[in-house]
């Protein structure tokens, strides 16, 4: 292909890849590589040298000029000298072009043309000596001035400021552009992002994202195969990451999503960039030049449309304007006599919410010159027509993705969530892409983790589609999670062989449970453990348990009268009665029997005061907020039937005394699959401050829900940080003994259910694998939406390369054990399935609906 026809990619580098020899060398390595390996031209767009454009800013209203210039030219003759070069040789001419506009004339009375002079010559610098160096490099770079090509445009109602310091171009493509373009000489060129033509002839400036603007403007004039974006972050996030480690690489979007993520939080693109690659169809890419090997993130029309969330961000520093209309209903005009004052002002509205007489509007911080002078007019400007409340700081927080409307359903975790916080304004935007809620700012702080975690839970975010999510920022950053292979991998035969006894039937591993068990009984903050025996009764589990040193914790008469019978040689005191809403017979027996018995009401006390008379107690407290892997689970705030609450503290302590009733433990288990590791220590905190008051107490028990990773990409709970924090907190009040009583994370993942598969069925487009037990064997996806693996067990080694809804027989559509789940595609009657981490309220709540029998049970190890 002749050099004048060969497409054109355009590359665009910021300030610190340009500010080091080495980034220059991965510069010209990445232009040489895209020419040889796609017959392409290479436009390089850079920007200044970091740090520099906030110097020229500086200068340009006037700032200590000289000595700042003087530090400007010694900056980059030592940057020539890096990089082998003369700096008078390529570098004298500009730097004399910098000193000059310090002496010019212009320089008193810093005219908007003079500003923009000064603001230009960083690219100017930074582009000249780079093409020099690349040329030394044996590189066949041509250098050309952007502002010979892009034109800066003119728009009705732009100030002179904007016409000059922040402009638009021109960048619809044509034959000439890209002839005239194409004349220049060398294949590769090497041109300044952020500059452009003034309709006048001399300089103007993109403003703000102006380098990644200037490459999609070029891009578009080109028709470029693609532009790219290199930065030094891996593309776009599913949140940031810096505060969600969670967060996944978003590896393709199509320009809107891509355009929405921009404006409501990712720094890695500027917004503006977007429209001109999107009006011409020119593809974009944001990659990492220290990471080549990562997809990054792609952005063009062609990405088949995954609805779902793709991202959520948060913006701080939202002001929201209340205005309360003044006593006109549905008044004609009323919102033209409101944005014509916003307009005024000089302000732009975000969001929107609006009812018969409020309309409450939100000022974006980045659009906006938000200033407390700027507030207080716009407030008595505005109370001549209706009465005006400042709400601020608030901070937005944003869902972004493609339809958001038919997603409501999967959004019930985070609405919960945020139905505990204040929330001042919720909006759905009209395309669909987008949905904000904002909050106080402080209320927001730590809330972007979980948040997102419930996304990826509640299947709104659906992170399993591999063509467009990525690998974590955990994993970039530390490498892939090196999880040793499952027991079970190593059991297939038994496990097999087991199933051909029949199925359903569940599978222990007591090998896996002990190593657990010994892992907690290892902790030395920890006097005592206790293993919730609801989570799995089953006999063999409680005696091995009780040997590796475990008490046990029971909520029902029924549970205690299973203890004794299968572990008599259980002494009472190694056993916890910790009923909800039992039976007033359930208390009298577990008395009689000698355990431990915890009460949470001052009900109890009043209407069963014989019963409590003299008794050593443990008082269960409600410590005002619930926590866990879904809302069914959480065991305390106003919604939960749990637990004292702390205001009732007192009146409990009263009664207590009138009883003779000693209080020798406080109690708070607040829910199950708690993942912040930190949870625990607070919670010990809390209850020692309360305790300190009671004067009897000897034991806190901080309760179970210990975590473990059901999904591949879930973290491992880190024991280690859960440790630290219960020994650093004991060690500040070392007077309690400190109890747990976890029950998933000793035996989830030591069980397997196996069973066998009936029927395989397409309908619709959905492909089917029906299996002999469904929510009857295991209720936890039905009832929480939960995420257990499945393996086809009979096909190890077949590629999993089918998408199935796996389901059983029950006659209910919510029987289904998961969805889209890939599987061998010769999945087959008779195949035997495999339900991985089943071991925790798997069998203990099992049943027999539509009377298909309990699963069987098998243990194996020692
Ligand atoms: N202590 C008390 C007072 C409890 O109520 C529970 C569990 C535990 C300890 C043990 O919690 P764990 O460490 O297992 O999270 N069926 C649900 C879990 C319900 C938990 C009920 N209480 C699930 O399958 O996720």
């Amino acid at each position: 292909m002749t050099a004048g026809a060969r497409p054109w990619v355009v590359l665009k580098f910021g300030g610190t890849s340009v500010s080091r020899r080495n980034r220059w060398d991965t510069i010209g390595r990445l232009a040489a590589k895209r020419m040889a390996d796609e017959d392409v031209r290479v436009l390089v767009v850079v920007s200044a040298l970091s740090g520099v454009t906030n110097e020229l800013q500086a200068i340009s209203q006037g700032d200590a000029v000289d000595a700042r210039i003087g530090a400007l030219v010694d900056r980059h003759r030592a940057f020539c000298a890096e990089l082998d070069l003369d700096p008078e040789t390529v570098l004298g001419q500009r730097l004399g072009a910098l000193q000059s506009l310090g002496t010019d004339p212009r320089a008193q009375s810093r005219p908007l043309d003079w500003q923009a002079e000064v603001l230009a010559q960083g690219e100017l610098l930074s582009s000249t000596l780079g093409a020099a160096y690349l040329r030394t490099q044996g590189l066949d770079f041509g250098w050309c001035d952007a502002r010979q090509w892009l034109d800066a445009v003119s728009l009705p109602n732009a100030s002179d400021w904007a016409q000059r310091l922040a402009v638009n171009c021109r960048h619809e493509s044509s034959a000439e552009f890209l002839e005239r373009f194409g004349t220049q000489a060398a294949p590769m060129l090497l041109t300044q992002g952020f500059i452009a033509r003034h309709g006048d002839g001399g300089t103007a400036i993109l403003g703000r994202g102006g380098s990644d603007t200037s490459a999609a403007y070029f891009g578009a004039l080109l028709k470029a195969r693609r532009v790219e974006i290199w930065t030094d972050v891996p593309g776009m996030f599913t949140a940031n990451p810096r505060e969600v480690p969670d967060a996944r690489l978003l590896t393709r979007l199509d320009y809107a999503e891509a355009q929405e993520i921009a404006t409501t939080g990712a720094k890695v693109l500027h917004p503006r960039s977007i429209a001109p690659c999107r009006d011409a169809g020119v593809p974009m890419a944001i990659l990492d030049t220290e990471r080549f090997d990562l997809p990054g993130t792609r952005i063009d029309a062609s990405a088949t449309t995954v609805a779902g969330v793709k991202a959520i961000s948060r913006r701080n520093g939202i002001v929201l304007v209340s205005m309360e209309s003044i006593g006109m209903w549905q008044q004609v005009g009323f919102l033209a006599d409101v944005f014509e004052r916003f307009k005024r002002h000089g302000l732009s509205v975000d969001l929107i919410g609006s009812s018969e007489t409020n309309v409450t509007v939100s000022l974006d911080p980045s659009e906006n010159l938000v200033t407390t002078n700027v507030l207080e007019a716009l407030s008595a400007d505005l109370s001549q027509v209706c009465r005006v409340k400042v709400i601020a700081p608030c901070a937005a927080i944003t869902l972004v993705g493609r339809g958001m409307r038919s997603l409501l359903h999967k959004l019930s975790d985070i609405w919960a969530t945020f139905g505990r916080e204040r929330v001042h304004l919720i909006s759905q935007s009209s395309n669909d892409l987008n949905l904000t809620f904002v909050i106080d700012e402080a209320d927001a702080d730590g809330m972007l983790p979980q948040l997102h975690a419930e996304l990826v839970r509640g299947g709104a975010m659906p992170v399993l589609d591999a063509s467009v999510f990525g690998p974590s920022w955990r994993e970039i950053a530390h490498g892939k999670l090196a999880r040793p292979a499952p027991w079970w991998a190593g059991a297939r035969p038994a496990l097999l062989d087991a199933a051909r006894t029949g199925t359903p039937r569940y599978v222990y591993d007591l090998a896996t449970m002990r190593e657990r068990a010994r892992a907690l009984r290892s902790v030395e903050a920890i006097s005592h453990c206790f293993y919730a025996m609801k989570a799995n009764p089953h006999p063999e589990l409680l005696r091995a348990l009780v040997q590796e040193g475990f008490g046990l914790e029971c909520v029902s008469q029924a549970e205690l009268d299973h203890v004794f019978a299968h572990v008599p040689s259980l002494l009472p005191q190694r056993v916890l009665f910790t009923p909800s809403f039992a039976p007033r017979r359930e208390y009298e027996a577990a008395f009689a029997r000698g355990v431990t018995v915890t009460i949470d009401s001052v009900e109890a006390l009043q209407k069963w005061p014989e019963v409590f008379r003299g008794q050593r107690v443990w008082l269960r407290l409600d410590l005002g907020h619930g926590e866990g892997h879904h809302e069914k689970v959480r065991t305390g705030g106003v919604a939960a039937k749990f637990g004292l609450p702390v205001a009732r503290f007192d009146a409990f302590l009263a009664l207590a005394r009138t009883l003779d009733l000693r209080i020798t433990g406080l109690h708070a288990h607040l829910g199950s699959g708690i993942d912040n590791p930190r949870h625990w220590r607070e919670v010990y905190a809390q209850l020692a401050g309360l305790a300190d008051n009671v004067g009897t107490v000897e034991t806190i028990d901080i309760g179970g829900g210990l975590p473990i990773p059901y999904t591949p990409d879930a973290q491992d709970f880190d024991l280690a940080l859960w440790r630290d924090g219960l020994e650093e907190i004991k060690a500040a009040y070392p007077r309690y003994g400190l109890v747990v009583e976890p029950g998933r994370y000793l035996v989830a993942e030591c069980g397997v259910l196996l069973l066998g598969v009936t029927q395989v069925i397409e309908k619709d487009g959905v492909r089917r694998v029906g299996a002999d037990a469904g929510m009857n064997a295991l209720m936890r996806p039905a009832m929480y939406e939960a995420w257990h693996g499945i393996h086809n067990l009979s096909r190890l080694d077949e590629a999993n390369d089918t998408a199935f809804d796996v389901v059983g027989p029950i006659c209910e559509s919510g029987d289904v054990l998961g969805r889209n789940r890939l599987l061998p595609g010769a999945t087959a009657e008779g195949d035997v399935l495999l339900v991985a981490d089943a071991g925790a309220y798997g069998m203990a709540m099992a049943n027999t609906y539509n009377l298909r029998a309990l699963p069987q049970q098998d243990i194996i190890g020692p």
